[in-house]
């Protein structure tokens, strides 16, 4: 679907993730245009503004914010900072596309949403791996594939270490691939099961690498309504990267393998065509399609038209499952 007029982004945090998302922009120039970046270091600011066409490097949010330009913020900075900086970018009349997770706590994630009702302003959550043709056709496709029975989800790949400093200081409570990595899978679950919330976790985790604190690999076991059986595996451990999703239905079994081909019993259905990238990792160029069509989805919304974001409703009850399980998985081991 196409739009007036592309919508003014800020983007804010020139970290690891924010070359997919600027990028994205870049190449969808009919739904985004790039006014500005923002990070506290001058320098990596001025860099990011020159490498992807943005005509302002700003050093502060509030800088960004006093731009007229600046109808909507993708907010790429760390998950600590994520609710603070949203009410900021709502209370300044702006719309805001933040990174998973869309909170820390279930508190700052009502508090946003609630915000976002009241402006009416759109708050939608980066939940990157819903924006393939693979999920998209398995949603326009869902009705014929009869009732639920289980999904089975396995995302495992390696880290070696903190891909960032903060992730070397995150306590078990915060939870490390249970609230970095497993947000992926919850909006896969979410997505399948529809908007409800499970009667029953069960989750187990454990930690292998030394360099940080909390838990690197985890499953996740989950009872829905009419029971419907769920399982997730993350792992920061896997050397060869495994990103499986199976969903079990009366008439079909369905599978999402690695991130974007449908297999609909067995035979495959979405199978993009690979550019070749410099490696196995699983934040390569080879993804940043999945951030053009969140991107473009985000614009939609913004615009007030029919879209496939994933809106602070959704981010809202996702945040609360997956609190939820980063508390179950605190019993001893
Ligand atoms: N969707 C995905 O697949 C995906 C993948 C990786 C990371 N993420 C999410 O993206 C976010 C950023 O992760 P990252 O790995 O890029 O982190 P990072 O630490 O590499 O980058 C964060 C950036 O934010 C900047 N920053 C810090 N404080 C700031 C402030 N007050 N204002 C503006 N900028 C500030 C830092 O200088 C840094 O450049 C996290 O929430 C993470 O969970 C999402």
């Amino acid at each position: 679907m196409t739009i007036d007029r592309p919508i003014g982004i800020a983007l804010v945090g020139c970290g690891r993730i924010a070359p997919l998302h600027l990028k994205a922009i870049v190449r969808s120039p009919e739904h985004a245009r790039l006014v500005a970046v923002v990070d506290p270091d001058p320098a990596r600011a001025a860099e990011f503004a020159g490498e992807y066409g943005a005509k302002h490097a700003c050093c502060s949010l509030e800088e960004a914010l006093a731009l007229d330009a600046v109808e909507a913020v993708v907010l790429c900075t760390p998950n600590a900072l994520h609710a603070d900086q949203v009410e900021q970018v709502l209370r300044a009349g702006r719309n805001v596309l933040v990174e998973k997770p869309f909170s820390e706590t279930v508190a700052d994630a009502e508090r946003i949403a609630a915000l976002a009702d009241e402006t009416g302003l759109v708050l939608a959550a980066g939940h990157t791996f819903r924006h393939v043709e693979a999920v998209r056709t398995l949603q326009d496709r869902r009705a014929g594939f009869g009732r639920l029975r289980a999904v089975s989800i396995s995302m495992c790949v390696f880290w070696d270490g903190p891909q960032a400093p903060w992730w070397a200081t995150r306590t078990r409570e915060e939870g490390l691939v249970l609230t970095l990595f497993a947000p992926h899978a919850i909006d896969f679950l979410q997505l399948v099961v529809g908007e409800i919330d499970p009667l029953r976790i069960h989750v187990e985790a454990a930690r292998f690498q030394p360099d940080w604190a909390a838990e690197d690999e985890a499953m996740i076991l989950l009872r829905y309504p009419d029971d419907v059986l769920a399982s997730i595996h993350v792992s920061y451990n896997q050397k060869r990267t495994m990103n499986r999703k199976v969903a079990h239905f009366e008439n079909a079994t369905v599978r999402v393998e690695n991130g974007d081909e449908l297999w609909i019993d067995d035979e495959p259905v979405v199978m993009p065509e690979r550019a070749p990238v410099d490696d196995d990792a699983l934040f390569n160029d080879g993804i940043t399609h999945y951030f053009a069509t969140q991107v473009r989805e985000f614009a939609l919304a913004v615009r007030g038209l029919p879209n496939r974001s994933v809106l602070h409703p959704s981010a809202l009850r996702q945040t609360r499952l997956n609190r939820a399980i980063v508390a179950a998985a605190q019993h001893d081991s």
